[in-house]
């Protein structure tokens, strides 16, 4: 399947070597592909582009920008390139401002609200937003088994298509409903982001499990 990627940080290389790893095709985007020669050299089934060539791209786009950036990048990405596809809202709307980490929304509206506002004809699911890059598509090794993966989105399909991938590669997943519940799963984020800090990113490599009886 060929994966869009929009955005070329630490999440956006992540995800696109590990899914050419998993025998995807993967394009990253970005607004200077240039600036990726060295990492398309080292994973050569990784191509680098402009956002809109990576969402005209992907069958599945992977939105993982800055928060303060992910307007700017859709609206380079083109609406028409991601109309009826699954965007996975990986972003988290971060504020540092206080020096500790917090989010800039949450009560009224979340991030995943917003991206789902900015793409009405896409299929947005958040996800992934909870754990570090290096676990989103190998989260494998965890003591107490296999970590969940908490989602939420407005339609059903296209949360079974993110769930079949997230099961493929070892998550177990926890549908919370729609694309509101991204305030619950983005104060997840600050839970896991906190307690990084509080062991000083030496506990960097946790993630959340939802426990039955
Ligand atoms: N780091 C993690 O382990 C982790 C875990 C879970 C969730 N997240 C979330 O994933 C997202 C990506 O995190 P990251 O650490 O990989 O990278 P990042 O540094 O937060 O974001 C880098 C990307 O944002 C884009 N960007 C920044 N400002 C922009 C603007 N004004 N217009 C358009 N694009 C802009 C950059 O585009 P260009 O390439 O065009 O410069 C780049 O692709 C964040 O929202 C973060 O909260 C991160």
């Amino acid at each position: 399947m060929n994966f869009g990627v929009i955005g070329s940080g630490m999440v956006g290389q992540q995800l696109a070597a590990g899914l050419v790893r998993l025998g995807h095709g993967a394009m990253i985007g970005t607004r200077d592909p240039a600036k990726l020669e060295a990492f398309v050299r080292t994973y050569p089934g990784v191509r680098a582009a402009s956002n809109a060539e990576a969402a005209a791209f992907g069958e599945l786009v992977l939105l993982a920008t800055k928060w303060e950036g992910t307007r700017e990048a859709l609206h380079l990405a083109g609406r028409e390139n991601l109309e009826g596809k699954v965007v996975v809202d990986i972003t988290n709307p971060l504020d540092f401002s206080e020096g500790k980490p917090a989010l800039a929304l949450g009560f009224s509206t979340s991030g995943g609200e917003q991206v789902q506002g900015w793409l009405p004809g896409a299929r947005v699911v958040k996800a992934l937003n909870s754990v570090t890059a290096g676990a989103m598509l190998d989260p494998r090794g965890f003591t107490g088994g296999e970590p969940d993966m908490f989602i939420a989105g407005n339609d059903a399909g296209a949360k079974a298509d993110v769930t079949r991938l997230l099961e493929s590669v070892g998550w177990g997943v926890v549908d919370l409903g729609d694309i509101t519940q991204s305030r619950l799963l983005e104060p997840l984020a600050l839970i896991w982001i906190t307690h990084a800090l509080n062991s000083g990113w030496t506990k960097n490599d946790h993630a959340f499990k939802l426990l039955n009886r």
